[in-house]
């Protein structure tokens, strides 16, 4: 089973997707999985809440033998999740203990711009900063990571990673697996590669067109199992690598449900065998193992490879439980309404160091689109390949959450007919997105390859 995975990991590899460093399936003991701390405020009030977060060397034990240097929130590797409640005024204290400069990206979260992290709110090396916002979105699963220009592919690569939680009536309401580490699991999805000295050397292993691990970690573990009751179990899915696209399957393709895009839960849960996730894409599922006997062992499966086994450790009576059906009540805008808008073009171009947006590269001291408070308009993205080729480009924007309508002219999947903060765009495609700006400041929209970002497929908005 093992050997016909890696075959066709192979396959899969040779029909195209990539001629780089390809995932290989590491010999090593299974390692439980780590389910990353959920972060206790430092402070609280009724409508209060503060937080610390420090990002700080570490060193951890990935694999085995010798110890792995690596960066982390609180910790030595990866963070904790921060969770929130919409409604709640919260003050996030940011300690950068690095050796260098840093910033604290809260992506996902709608916020006015001096808390939003970007590339202009650097922290230097052993300095501090206070962010204070108020949580007003739905229940998602955001995720946080460093943001500084030119150090930002390299920082993530080497281990800053964390989640972010915002709960609302609806989500508490919602009949949905909600054990956090019991039924509820996040899972952050990554690549990297390992030295010889069991070392993560993001010089060595840089990509100018995405760097790429062969090595498959979640939650910062390798070859991952997690012992679970045969139940309903709720996973949320953030590919967190520097630029490797995850298609997830479960053993024999069996089926499963997405519930939640990046922004918040779906209308209703939908029935996939497999799904698509690109650099900064987060999903919610939820697998049915209520079927399945103590002993009996069911794989999520990442590009063909293991992401996760899972254990059944012990049975439980069902009481034939089906979580909620109905979870969310998004709409979109009229076919009139949307002909009103303003059209936005962002053309996406070119590979390694000369990938751009719109013709221009990144530069801090030009800001490249001017939007008004509180208008809505339709952002037409366009992946516009060369003579050399194309590319996936996953499509971000800060400060929003949007609505995919279009993908080539044809309605998007049902599963992306969520909210959203970052869009795969296929070669030589256009996808229409409804975005509404209702947060103030200078907002950073980019390519989630976080190479392509740092090499100048980024621009900036003024919203006011
Ligand atoms: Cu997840 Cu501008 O970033
Ligand atoms: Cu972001
Ligand atoms: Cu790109």
């Amino acid at each position: 089973q093992e050997e016909q995975r890696q075959i066709s990991s192979r396959m899969s590899n040779m029909m195209g997707d990539n001629q780089e460093a390809d995932l290989k399936v590491v010999h090593q003991t299974e390692r439980q999985l780590l389910i990353p701390p959920v972060l206790e405020p430092s402070s609280k009030s009724k409508e209060n809440v503060i937080y610390d977060i420090v990002a700080q060397n570490g060193e951890v034990q990935i694999m085995d033998g010798e110890k792995t240097e690596t960066l982390g929130y609180n910790g030595d590797f990866l963070g904790p999740v921060i969770r929130l409640k919409k409604g709640q005024k919260v003050t996030i204290n940011t300690n950068n203990n690095l050796d260098a400069s840093t910033s604290f990206h809260w992506h996902g979260l709608k916020v006015a711009s001096d808390a939003d992290g970007g590339p202009h709110q650097i922290i230097e090396a052993g300095q501090k900063k206070s962010v204070t916002f108020e949580v007003d979105q739905e229940a998602s699963t955001l995720w946080f990571h460093p943001h500084p220009e030119g150090e930002t592919a390299s920082q993530v690569y080497k281990g800053l990673a964390g989640l972010m939680y915002i709960d609302d009536d609806n989500s508490k309401s919602l009949d949905l697996p909600s054990k956090y580490g019991v039924d509820d699991i996040p899972l952050i999805v990554q690549d990297k590669s390992f030295s010889s000295t069991n070392q993560i050397n993001y010089e060595n292993d840089f990509n100018s067109d995405g760097t790429k691990g062969e090595t498959l970690l979640t939650n910062g573990t390798i070859n991952p199992y997690i012992e679970i009751k045969n139940r309903w179990m709720r996973y949320r899915i953030v590919n967190g690598s520097n630029s490797r696209n995850f298609t997830f399957t479960l053993d024999k393709d069996e089926s499963f449900y997405q519930i939640a895009t990046d922004g918040g839960f779906l209308n209703t849960s939908v029935k996939l065998s497999k799904l698509l996730l690109a650099p900064g894409e987060r999903a919610e599922i939820l697998v049915d193992t209520q079927n399945y006997k103590k002993g009996e062992v069911i794989h999520l499966l990442a590009n063909n490879l293991v992401a996760l086994t899972m254990r059944i450790e012990n049975t439980i009576e069902n009481k034939e439980f089906t979580p909620s059906d109905s979870l969310n009540t998004i709409s979109t805008l009229d076919e009139k309404k949307l002909e009103d808008l303003a059209r936005q073009s962002i053309n996406l171009r070119g590979m390694s160091h000369m990938v751009n947006i719109n013709n221009k590269q990144f530069d801090m001291e030009r800001i490249d689109l001017y939007k008004k408070l509180g208008t809505q308009e339709i952002w037409k993205v366009n992946n516009i390949s060369s003579m050399m080729g194309g590319m996936i480009h996953p499509f971000h924007i800060h400060g929003v959450q949007f609505q995919i309508l279009s993908r080539d002219g044809n309605q998007p999947a049902l599963n992306e007919q969520g909210w959203k903060d970052t869009v795969l765009v296929n070669p030589d495609e256009t996808v229409e997105l409804l975005v509404k700006f209702d947060r103030e400041g200078i907002f950073m929209y980019h390519c989630h390859i976080l190479e392509h970002e740092e090499y100048g497929m980024m621009g900036q908005m003024e919203i006011k």
